[in-house]
């Protein structure tokens, strides 16, 4: 649908995501309404801010847009429902701090740089099998193989449970998509993260391998976590659970869609893939290009804790306040010819993991490892990629995400 005026616009629904990110309603609230109040028919409503520096200055103050008042999901949510919910990253400071230290470590660039050459060699054998097979969903064969390989490791996880995870992982992330979830299943479970039976299952997978690790004490994030003690005290029940299950999750989804997304964007800018091809220095920052392309977590959401003004608007204490970081990621602004893709782009501060604050992603080394390396092994590998289907995407205006990517990729 063609948007040509405010009235047009509406975020708060799913289906306008389907097709692809809606990015002309993006760019016309960038112009005539950075700060734009959003009607909900299932919620009170919520601001939305779409200018590079406004989502900075949210993140940025956290006293102001909290996270745990309300959390960081759009859904509105009874204090008891939130209470059972919330994991670190619908906690402030202080308490955010102590529990983001428990797992600091585990992701610092010496730890991921410790993952280098691990990852690499499962790379390698992904793109085996898939370069043989040349016609392939890529999303199952490709880019839903490789995060959760490498999540498996680091949480002490057997890889045999791999698929297991990322399955649970759909169910849970997939809420507003009928293939993947069942809305009066939502009704039921409110007091589960993301209103997903699913997360209850992911709770007793944690649960089961935290009892392992008390037995059998190993060099993982589970062990961290089972040893942890904050305050003098170990973990509640509650902390340990919604801990692992938004770890098992949030590397998860967003690598693998960056990864299609990365893809597809070769795809449709074959003269890039060429670029690479022939000055592969430029690894580096196409993954920062692919990452700014991509934007797989499309908003976040705060609550204001006071009266506040914002790009000209009177935010009310209590407002849901929602960052939609794929519309700073197109912010012309910041980013010259934001709607090209270039694979040379310089400076590319984009907005992909948060941008910045105390809640920035913990795991944007590990990501951007990950898909840097990825797109090391295949470029050069590549000869040529066809779309075999039309590529489907998650019903989310949440996620944006590819579903299924048919293609036929002959090798060089
Ligand atoms: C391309 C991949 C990824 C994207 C796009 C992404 C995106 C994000 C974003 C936007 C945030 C919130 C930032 C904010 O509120 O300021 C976040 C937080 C977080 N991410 Fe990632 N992420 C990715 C990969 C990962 C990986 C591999 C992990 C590792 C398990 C991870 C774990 C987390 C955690 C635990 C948080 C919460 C941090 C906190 O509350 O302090 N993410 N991520």
């Amino acid at each position: 649908m063609a948007i040509a005026e405010l009235s047009d616009v509406d975020l708060a629904d799913p289906d306008r995501f389907v097709e692809a990110v809606p990015y002309d309603m993006l760019a016309l609230l960038r112009r005539e309404d950075p700060v734009h109040w959003q009607e909900e028919p299932d919620g009170s409503g919520f601001w939305a801010v779409m200018k590079y520096a406004d989502i900075k200055a949210v993140h940025m103050d956290w006293e102001t847009y909290s996270s745990e008042r309300g959390g960081t999901s759009l859904q509105e949510l009874t204090g008891e429902q939130l209470e059972q919910r919330k994991s670190m990253i619908d906690t402030d400071p202080p308490r955010h701090k102590k529990l983001r230290s428990l797992i600091n470590t585990n992701f610092n660039p010496n730890a991921v740089k410790g993952h280098e050459q691990a990852v690499r060699a499962l790379i390698s054998e992904i793109t085996d099998r898939a370069l043989e097979l040349q016609e392939m969903e890529f999303v199952s064969e490709v880019s839903a193989e490789l995060p959760m390989a490498v999540f498996a490791e680091m949480l002490g996880a057997p890889q045999e449970d791999r698929r297991y995870l990322v399955d649970l992982g759909d169910r849970i992330l997939g809420t507003d998509d009928p293939e993947l979830v069942d809305p009066e299943e939502l009704r039921k479970n409110r007091h589960l993260p993301f209103s997903s039976p699913a997360a209850g299952e992911m709770f007793e997978y944690g649960r089961a391998l935290a009892e392992q690790r008390r037995r059998e004490p190993r060099d993982d994030i589970v062990t961290s976590l089972v040893q942890a003690e904050l305050d003098g005290q170990p973990l509640t029940q509650r902390e340990f659970d919604t801990f692992f299950l938004l770890l098992a999750t949030a590397g998860n989804e967003t690598t693998r869609h960056t990864i299609s997304h990365g893809l597809l964007a070769l795809h449709d800018h074959p003269e890039q893939l060429a670029r690479l091809k022939e000055e592969p220095e430029l690894i580096p920052r196409a993954t920062e290009e692919i990452l700014r392309w991509a934007t797989p977590v499309m908003h976040f959401r705060r609550t204001a804790t006071r009266d506040v003004e914002l790009g000209g608007k009177q935010i009310r204490e209590g407002d849901k306040v929602v960052t939609w970081l794929i519309s700073g990621n197109r912010d012309e602004d910041v980013f010259e010819n934001p709607d090209t893709f270039d694979v040379g782009r310089r400076p590319n501060r984009h907005q992909t993991f948060g941008p910045g604050g105390v809640h920035f992603c913990i795991g944007a080394g590990l990501a951007r490892m990950e898909i840097r390396l990825m797109f090391e092994e295949l470029v050069p590998r590549i000869g040529s990629i066809e779309l075999t289907g039309k590529p489907e995407r998650l019903r989310s205006n949440f996620f944006n995400a590819i579903k299924r990517l048919p293609v036929r990729i002959t090798p060089a």
